[in-house]
């Protein structure tokens, strides 16, 4: 595995020297945090060897490098998800691949349903922990103990200090942000009214289809993680509640804004 993430990184290196501080990986209908960067350099996925290619719809799967302010960034425009078909080790080679290129935070986005009826479509939510059972665990298989332990700790998967920092930050532009427990499922059925009330019951503030298994590598590698999911739909027990794709995309796209404040915020911040 990780002569594949050096054989990326060599690739990537040639293209680009400058070394990113700060990794992104933007979620459904979020891509647009982009624009944000003074782009130096962009790299299709399908140029890079051993990336996966990215299919979903709202995804463009490039690598995009530059300057938010005097930080240098990386960012996934497009991530990986199980229902595509991609293993857990697929979904997070580019995780590793940008760790190796010398980011020291890792910031996530994605799209999730709320199950906590405090919550409201168009909120933020800041991922204070996880449910990972429902996924595969991209480190099942044999430890390379250069990369991170045989059995990482994951007490606290999702840095305080950071999630503290955003705190202030939504505090001081005005923006209501949540907090919560992420339960990751494979999708891409949405849930059943059983299934959400599953999660509810299980500890769940929010349910999506990404980012713990990024997280869990990054965890791995001793790569501290923030992580904000949109609320792009609601279930409360007891209320009818239909979701498509199309509103996902659609509450995401609006909610937008506060996220790329948070984000830019806090990556001046590091
Ligand atoms: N369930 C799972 N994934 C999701 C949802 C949901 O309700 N909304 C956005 N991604």
């Amino acid at each position: 595995m990780i002569e594949k993430v050096n054989e990326a990184v060599d690739f990537i290196k040639r293209l680009h020297s400058e070394k990113p501080q700060v990794g992104i990986v933007l979620g459904s209908g979020l891509g647009h945090f982009t624009n944000e960067i003074k782009v130096e350099k962009e790299i299709l996925y399908k140029e890079i060897p051993h990336f996966p290619v990215s299919t979903v719809e709202g995804h463009s799967g490039k690598l995009v490098f530059g300057t938010i302010g005097d930080k240098s960034v990386v960012a996934m425009a497009g991530r990986f998800h199980n229902y595509e078909g991609y293993t857990a080790q697929e979904i997070v080679f580019p995780i590793r691949v940008m760790k190796y290129l010398g980011i020291e935070n890792l910031l996530l986005s994605n799209a999730a349903g709320g199950v906590n009826p405090d919550f409201k479509v168009g909120d933020l939510m800041l991922i204070n922990d996880h449910v990972s059972q429902f996924v595969p665990n991209p480190l099942i298989g044999k430890n390379d103990n250069e990369v991170g332990p045989r059995f990482p700790d994951m007490y606290e998967p999702y840095n305080k200090e950071l999630i503290q920092r955003a705190k202030n930050i939504s505090k001081a532009n005005g923006i209501n942000c949540k907090e919560g427990v992420y339960i990751s499922v494979t999708g891409p059925t949405f849930e059943t009214k059983a299934e959400y009330r599953m999660i509810r019951a299980i500890g769940g503030d929010a349910v999506g289809m990404s980012t713990v298994q990024e997280v869990i590598v990054a965890v791995h590698m001793n790569l501290p993680c923030f992580a904000v999911s949109v609320i792009t739909d609601m279930w409360v027990d007891g209320h009818e509640l239909t979701v498509s794709h199309e509103e996902v995309l659609k509450a995401a796209k609006e909610a937008e804004p506060k996220l790329t404040c948070i984000f830019k915020e806090l990556i001046a911040s590091l």
